[in-house]
This record gives structure tokens, sequence and C-alpha cells, in this order.
């Protein structure tokens, strides 16, 4: 008899499908609207989480991993189903120290399930949590000293490097190439492997103008250089992390019903409606192909 080899339980879908969509608004401006289905790569460590997360996992050579979120964090939630699937301890260091007393969001309750155990700290000190001495003693009052570090969003060198072969994928295929960012690591990954001529652009949804030097940053510590072609179109935060306008749950759900993609509202919704707000304006030449990463999908659980 042969021996038998359990199936990778991370094994991922790649390269991620990319297809181009009819919208008559993009089509009108002369427009080419593409989608690269990053949320089709597994199902639970959904986009950019798996290319952020596979590398650290590689890295952390059966570690325990200890990560750090906010209580709606999708970065925690797939930490803790990579520690279910790969039958690893996860140890997850919450932001809001009066979390502890309350009955846990389906969100973090996903995450408990998923044998994830939950440390929660002050804010203060969750602002601190880089610097060495307090990270430090988080760990160790969270029992995970010795665990393998991974950052709040996962974006880390090995994360951006990581993303890097989603730009790699998309070379030929788009004059532009645009994402959503929280930290940027995806951002900064995906720039560095695009071909020379084309560009990245990407969409905070977090308010505070860091970002550009947040990814310069990362991408000098992944790559020792500022790399590819990058900017960024800051003003489609609307309003800030998690929060939405009327004008843009209504242009996602009116998306989902003309392509049947489900958008995820913190991050993909905000990226496409950036998009069309700027083709509307006349911001890309006719002719223009542009490839929106669809980085997530929305939760089914209400978690965000
Ligand atoms: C669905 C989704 N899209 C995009 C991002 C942004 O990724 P990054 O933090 O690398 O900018 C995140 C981050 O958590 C996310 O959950």
């Amino acid at each position: 008899m042969g021996s038998v080899t359990s199936p990778d339980p991370l094994a991922p879908r790649l390269p991620s499908p990319l297809h181009g969509i009819r919208d008559d608004r993009f089509a009108r401006r002369g427009v080419r609207l593409l989608l690269k289905r990053d949320d089709l790569v597994h199902p639970e460590l959904v986009g950019n989480k798996w290319r952020k997360l596979a590398p650290n996992i590689a890295a952390a050579r059966g570690r325990p991993l200890v990560t750090f979120g906010g209580a709606y964090s999708n970065h925690l939630r797939a930490t803790a189903a990579a520690g279910r699937l790969l039958g690893l301890p996860t140890t997850g260091v919450v932001r809001g120290q009066e979390l502890a007393d309350r009955p846990l969001n389906p969100s973090l309750a996903r995450c408990a399930a998923d044998g994830m155990r939950l440390h929660f700290v002050d804010r203060t000190t969750y602002r601190r949590k880089n610097e060495p001495a307090t990270l430090a003693a988080i760990l160790r009052a969270a029992g995970a000293e010795g665990a393998y570090v991974v950052p709040e969003g996962g974006s880390n060198v090995e994360a951006v490097r990581g993303c890097r072969a989603l730009g790699e994928e998309l070379r030929g295929h788009a004059d532009l190439v645009a994402v959503a960012c929280g930290t940027g690591g995806t951002l900064a990954g995906l720039a560095a492997g695009l071909a020379p001529a084309q560009r990245a652009l990407g969409v905070p949804v977090l308010r505070g103008g860091f970002l550009e030097a947040a990814v310069q940053t990362l991408q000098e510590e992944a790559f020792g250089a500022r790399s590819g072609t990058w900017s960024l179109a800051d003003r489609f935060h609307c309003g800030g992390y998690a929060r939405t306008t009327p004008d843009l749950l209504a242009f996602a759900q009116d998306f989902e019903q003309r392509h049947g993609l489900p958008v995820e509202r913190l991050y993909v919704a905000k990226l496409l409606y950036g998009l069309l707000t700027l083709a509307e304006e006349g911001a890309f030449a006719r002719g223009t192909t542009i490839a929106a990463v669809v980085t997530g999908r929305p939760d089914p659980e209400g978690g965000r």
C-alpha cells in the first residue's frame, strides 16, 4: 500500500482569477475594468490574508503565533483559522481592556472557536506594542513568550515580500492596479511586483495621511528601496476605518446587483467607489485598463 499524504490545508488557488466586467460607467470613459479575485485564493485565508500569513507561518517554523488587532480584525480571524487548520497554537492580543468583561462579538467569538487565546490590553499599552519593553510585557502577560510575533494587520517584511507575487501575477494584464489599503503592506508588495510600465494605486480606508510614509518604509525594509510606481488616492475613506456613508452603501449594493460580486464593505467597496469616482472625473486616460484587487469578501456572520 502506498503512503497516504494529507493535503496541505493552506493550499492556495494561485494565480487568483482575473476577469473583465462590463460596466457602462467605466466603458463611457474608455476604461476597461478587471477584477483580480484574490477573495478566491483560499476559503478561510481570504485574499491578502493568505499572501501575508503563508510566508510568516513558514518563517515561524512550527512555533505558536501571536498577533494583534481590534475587535473586528479580519487579520485576527485569519490567523485563528490558520492556527486551527495547521494545529498551531495562536494568541490574539486585542485592543481594548474593556472588552474583556463583555460577551465576545461574532468576530472574536469565531477566533475563540478556532482555538485562539484572546488577551485584551488597554488602548495605551496597545498603542505602544511595538516598543520592545512593552511587547515583552504583553507577551509575558499573555503567556506567549517564545511565540512568533506577527504585527497588527500582518504587514511585516515576509508579508510584503509575499504580496510581491500579486503584482507579478498582474504583469502584462493592466496599466493600473488598484488596491484598498489598511497598513499598506499589500500595496507595498504588489507595487514592487509589477512590470516597470505598470502603476499601482492605493485607496486608504483609514484617515490620517500616514500611509505614504508607511508604504515607503515597508518597501525599504523588504526590498532595500522604494520600489515600483505607486501613489495613493486619499479621499475615499468615508470618514475612517469601519465608517461608511449612505452613498458608499448604495454604491456597493448596486455593484453587487450589476455584477454578482459580493462586495466587502470596509475595504473593497471603498476601492471600487474610489475608482468609479475617479473614472467619472476623467482621471484615467481613455484606453486605460484597470485591475481592481478584490482583497476580501463580506462576512456572513456579521463581523467585519
Ligand atoms: C479585506 C481587506 N482588504 C484590504 C486590506 C488592506 O491590507 P493592508 O493592511 O496590507 O493595507 C485588509 C487588511 O486587513 C483587508 O482585510
